[in-house]
């Protein structure tokens, strides 16, 4: 089976960190995130995988090559203007000669491929759709199944008054490869909009694969803060790069803690991060690579990306910070402050 991953999305709910950056080249606990799905895939012994590109295509080529260095074989298909999910899967045809595992580029799960490959064989679906339980459908796409597995309603995006159930598609399927000729070539096509309830109105088998394991779509920046909360937690099953060094402290290589810094919480530091004398780490903290706390600054349930510098006394607190900002002494960023790369924040500054 080979993997494809839909990664053309504009990632407008992420900006202003997908301006320069596409949503699944941005890291997360200072690791791509696109890695994280590779690993998942490789785990379950999948070896070719097919990124859909549109927006800001060159990026990926230039990060992840042909693959081999991560142990796996990519092949790149480019829109020339995006496709929509149905168009994006439709241009990679020429590369599906058996089932294909299709992911949303954002979702991180801990899904079971195994199981829901053999689920879908066994009750010989056309596609098995992934499906995971939130608290707001209306941002997602709500289905409905049978008691069997079938699914009987499939419903992007719903207003409340549309919502009846819980469960929605965790952007995991597996397609069988005849499915790819109901995708109406060249034009802008949902899978969600427009195959799936065409499907459904054939009476096709769609079947749905209740994921219970951990699931998040990272493409708010609220999401996306948690997803690093998260697997600094260890709900995610996700590796953490770098040494432990305390309990709840990971430090990469030439990274320094002043002895006289206060960490009073959990901390992931990039290589060559630095916290300085007095400083102080209040929750759950992922500083990225070449970071600096300078003396006495706090910060609370923060990710902050690499390079950026953040001055003597700054307060920050539940903030993302983007790469090689400067945040000069005692500014105070607030909760949900979301800094653009390069930023420059002038001294005492409150945002
Ligand atoms: N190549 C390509 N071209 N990829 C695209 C395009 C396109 O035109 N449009 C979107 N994608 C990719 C995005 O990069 C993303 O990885 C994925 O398709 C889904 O797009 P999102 O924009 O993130 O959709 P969503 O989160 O609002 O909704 C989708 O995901 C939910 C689960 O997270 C839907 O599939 C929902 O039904 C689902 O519940
Ligand atoms: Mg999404």
């Amino acid at each position: 089976m080979k993997a494809l991953i839909l990664i053309g999305g504009l990632g407008t709910r992420l900006r202003p960190f997908t301006c320069n950056t596409p949503k699944p080249l941005l890291p997360i606990v200072n690791k791509l995130f696109l890695l994280y799905q590779i690993e998942l895939v490789k785990k379950y012994g999948i070896k070719e995988v097919i990124f859909c590109l549109a927006y800001l295509a060159h990026t990926f080529e230039n990060h992840f090559g042909n693959g081999s260095k991560y142990g796996i074989k990519i092949h790149y298909v480019h829109e020339q203007e995006p496709r929509g999910t149905g168009g994006a899967i439709k241009n990679a045809q020429k590369y599906i000669d058996g089932q294909a595992l299709i992911f949303n580029g954002d979702v991180l799960m801990n899904i079971d491929i195994e199981t829901m490959r053999r689920y879908h064989v066994k009750n010989k679906a056309k596609v098995t759709i992934a499906l995971t339980k939130v608290k707001d459908p209306t941002v997602y796409g709500l289905v409905e199944t049978a008691k069997n597995g079938q699914i009987e309603r499939f419903l992007e995006k719903p207003s409340w008054d549309e919502v009846t159930c819980n469960t929605i598609n965790a952007g995991v399927y597996i397609f069988e490869p005849e499915v790819l000729s109901l995708i109406p070539p060249g034009i802008n096509y949902s899978v969600e909009r427009g195959l799936f309830p065409n499907l459904l109105s054939k009476n096709e088998k769609l079947l749905g694969f209740i994921n219970t394991s951990y699931w998040i779509d990272i493409g708010t920046i609220e999401k996306y803060l948690q997803v690093h909360f998260d697997i600094i937690d260890g709900l995610v099953g996700a590796s953490i790069a770098g040494r432990k060094t305390g309990k709840n402290i990971w430090q990469g290589s030439n990274s320094f803690i002043s002895k006289e810094a206060v960490i009073d919480g959990k901390l992931v530091m990039g290589n060559k991060a630095r916290i300085e004398e007095f400083a102080q780490i209040n929750g759950k903290v992922t500083l990225g690579h070449g970071v600096i706390i300078r003396q006495g600054a706090v910060l609370s349930n923060c990710v902050v990306h690499d390079n950026t510098e953040v001055g003597e006394g700054a307060r920050l607190e539940k903030c993302l910070v983007g790469k090689q900002c400067i945040i000069e002494t005692h500014s105070v960023l607030s909760p949900g402050t979301a800094l653009a790369d390069y930023s420059v924040v002038k001294k005492y500054s409150k945002l």
